[in-house]
């Protein structure tokens, strides 16, 4: 049974719905919701006038849903030369792409160069030399270390030039015969503090100001990813995507005016909730005391998700009761690592329960392996 009508709008499937699809399809199965995905990207656009969408690649590569965003007009943040190459099947234009990875293979900027994907970022002296070496005059976007605080995930710990750093970089860059076009950050993901991002733009402002005193004439924002899913969760709701745009375009146009692009680069706020997996109870066993309940699905699968993006979910049944008993979630491999959860509240399973994990779309279906020689779930769209 589902809980209540909450839950059941945000699975946005009846169990009937389910059941025939499992039929037809088996699991486990990942369900991207097209509608769903629009909507986000629509929203997404509305809540922030004036900011283009680079949807980011690596959120989920999946070939519809790059399909499906290119036609409905989104631009792409790629991270290497497949991402590129992916993007270039759709036949969608290399100027519609940034390469927004810091730290580059030589082999992926000499393809950026070749087939015209001329924005990459950069974060340090290193990158400016092989920049300069194999696509001498690409413009190029400083990224630089911002606040991450409350994000679950700090991406200004592996990447981000320093501020004080910032306008040493971009003379270096200029000086190489590069061609720094402007300023980009990300403040963590997902980010439920807007503050983040207001002080990230205070600092992209300074380097602007210093940089203008040398020179520059920096025209680009780059606001990155970060932003959440607007999602009912069992512990509560988060900021949405809506109040964060109230807060931040206004500051866009206040500090940099209308003559500078902005570019957003929204990854699990777009594709997130647009995606559905039904995982099947394929073994039970009571171990100390504990139930187990092995699925069809697991860490090395679609819940990647839960080792790298540090995410969690949750997990609906259709019993009919409203008993529920702590339990192990236990993924198929020979791993004993694979462990999903632990200690999740559920109704007593049979084998063959399907179980359903809702806004499961981001660094999940992407990051999935085959260890053990398990496929990767099939992925249907509805
Ligand atoms: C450079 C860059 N841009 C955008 C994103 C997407 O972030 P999010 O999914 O939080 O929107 C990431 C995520 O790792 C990233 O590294």
């Amino acid at each position: 049974m589902l809980e209540n009508e909450k839950s059941q709008s945000r699975l946005m499937f009846t169990p009937e719905q389910l059941d025939s699809l499992v039929e037809k399809y088996d699991t486990p199965l990942f369900i991207i919701i097209r509608n769903k995905l629009l909507d986000n990207f629509t929203a997404f656009r509305r809540f922030f006038p004036g900011v283009e969408v680079y949807y980011a690649v690596k959120t989920n590569p999946h070939p519809f849903i790059i399909g499906l965003l290119g036609e409905a007009g989104s631009s792409f943040d790629v991270a290497s030369l497949q991402e590129i190459q992916l993007i270039l099947c759709h036949h969608i234009a290399p100027e519609r792409m940034i390469l927004a990875n810091t730290i580059k293979r030589k082999k992926g900027i000499r393809f950026a160069r070749e087939v015209g994907v001329n924005r990459l970022t950069f974060d340090n002296f290193d990158e400016i030399g092989k920049m300069a070496r194999v696509f001498p005059d690409a413009q190029v976007i400083l990224r630089i270390k911002t606040p991450s605080d409350g994000s679950r995930i700090n991406l200004s710990y592996k990447f981000g030039a320093e501020q004080e750093d910032a306008l040493h970089l971009l003379l270096r860059a200029r000086e190489a015969g590069l061609r720094p076009v402007g300023v980009s950050f990300h403040v963590g993901s997902p980010c439920t503090n807007v503050q983040n991002y207001v002080s990230s733009l205070q600092i992209v402002k300074k380097i602007f100001e210093q940089a203008a005193d040398k020179g520059f004439d920096l025209k680009l924002v780059d606001i990155g990813g970060g932003f959440p899913l607007h999602v009912f969760r069992s512990e509560g709701v988060e900021p949405s995507v809506e109040s964060m745009g109230e807060t931040i375009t206004p500051i866009l146009r206040e500090y940099f005016g209308t003559d500078c692009q902005f570019i957003a680069e929204p990854g699990r706020s777009l594709i997130g909730s647009a995606c559905v997996l039904i995982t099947k109870v394929i073994g039970r066993a009571m171990r100390s005391g504990k139930a187990w309940y092995y699925l069809d699905d697991g860490i090395y699968g679609t819940f990647t998700a839960i080792p790298f993006d540090k995410s969690v979910f949750d997990f609906y049944t259709f019993k009919k009761t409203d008993a529920r008993f702590p339990c192990i979630l236990a993924g198929p491999t020979c791993d004993s690592t694979d462990v999903i959860a632990d200690g999740v509240l559920l109704p007593p399973l049979d084998l063959d329960d399907l179980i359903v994990v809702p806004d499961i779309g981001a660094y999940s279906w992407a990051s999935a392996t085959t260890f053990n020689g398990f496929e990767k779930p099939q992925v249907i769209v509805y």
